[in-house]
């Protein structure tokens, strides 16, 4: 199957009920390990690569790992860019072959945001290319970005209209409590998402696509390996399942999953190092790796995202 632009995987998925997990990518056993569990759970996936990453692993060798993967298996995949910061980051990816853009705005004035996703839209849609926008700022780390939890801010749902209608963007990422990364409250915070501004949005636009980043649930069994064999990570807490559930059932069409996956790799292959300190093939630590992943993505899939059989 060729890659697909977000449009009708988000129809779909909007009048279904269910989200798609939008899963961060970087390197070969990591596209493996997702797209080996969206296959066998016949899940419709959306593959999205950071600024970061795209600098890490390089444009073409990501563009062509998920070539691979798509020659491999019979699904639908959108190839995302996540967190776009500029009108030419985003044309280099449209260009070089992504189906789906996020041009993030999030921190500039209201008029610019619009603006800047405006021009992206236009270029995008000219190319079959689908665009989600960002209002509201979440907390945490994002590449070298630090949004602390007092310049984070609420999406505003009396700016959501306006913005979908000026700029043509094909979904919206808000903001309602989730941040990056695998410190998303405080110890002994109770975690809590703000339903009734993802209520108010979803009043508002009737139909139209939400996004959730910032959505890791920070497994606590990788929590524990990562701390049982020699890491040090005691107050990660991140979103309980049942929230991105209820999210999922409404206008939550994409849920951006991360921290969860990098957890997972680094908890397993510190076992292996733990296990067998003599190890020195890269095989015998990213192979354990690649099926953890595995492992956490069907999890999201089967209990958190209700995308099985979806494809
Ligand atoms: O939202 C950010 C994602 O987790 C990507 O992180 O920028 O470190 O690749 P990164
Ligand atoms: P997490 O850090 O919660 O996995 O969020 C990832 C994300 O939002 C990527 O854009
Ligand atoms: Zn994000």
């Amino acid at each position: 199957m060729a890659l697909v632009n977000s449009r009708e995987m988000f129809k779909k998925a909007y009048e279904g009920g269910y989200a798609i997990g939008a899963f961060n990518v970087n390197n070969m056993e990591i596209i493996q390990g997702i797209t080996t569990a969206a296959s066998e759970l016949n899940a419709p996936l959306i593959l999205q690569v950071s600024a970061g990453a795209r600098k890490y692993a390089n444009h073409t060798y990501l563009v062509k790992l998920v070539e691979a993967a798509l020659a491999l298996n019979d699904l639908p995949i959108v190839l995302h860019l996540d967190h776009g910061d500029s009108f030419e980051l985003c044309k280099s990816c449209i260009d070089g072959g992504f189906t789906s853009v996020m041009i993030d705005g999030s921190h500039l004035p209201f008029e610019e945001n619009i603006a800047l996703t405006r021009r992206v839209v236009e270029y995008a849609h000219e190319r079959n290319v689908t665009v989600e926008g960002e209002l509201g700022r979440l907390a945490g780390i994002e590449d070298a970005i630090n949004v602390s939890a007092e310049d984070a801010s609420y999406t505003r749902p009396e700016e959501v209209e306006e913005f979908v209608e000026k700029t043509g963007c094909d979904s919206l990422a808000i903001a309602i409590g989730t941040s990056h990364g695998a410190f998303k409250f405080k110890p002994g915070q109770k975690p809590q998402l703000r339903f009734d501004i993802l209520d108010e949005v979803a009043r508002r636009l009737p139909g139209f696509p939400i996004v959730l980043h910032g959505a890791s649930s920070v497994i606590p069994k990788y929590v524990e390996m990562i701390n049982t064999y020699g890491g040090n990570m005691p107050d990660a807490i991140g979103i309980p399942e049942e929230m991105l559930r209820q999210a999922a059932r409404g206008a939550v069409c994409k849920i951006n999953i991360d921290s969860d996956l990098r957890l997972a790799m680094t908890a397993t292959i510190r076992k292996v190092f733990h296990d067998k300190p003599a190890e020195f093939d890269p095989r015998k630590y990213l192979g354990p790796a690649r099926e953890a992943i595995a492992e956490i993505v069907a999890h999201k899939i089967e209990h958190v995202l209700g995308c099985a059989g979806k494809a």
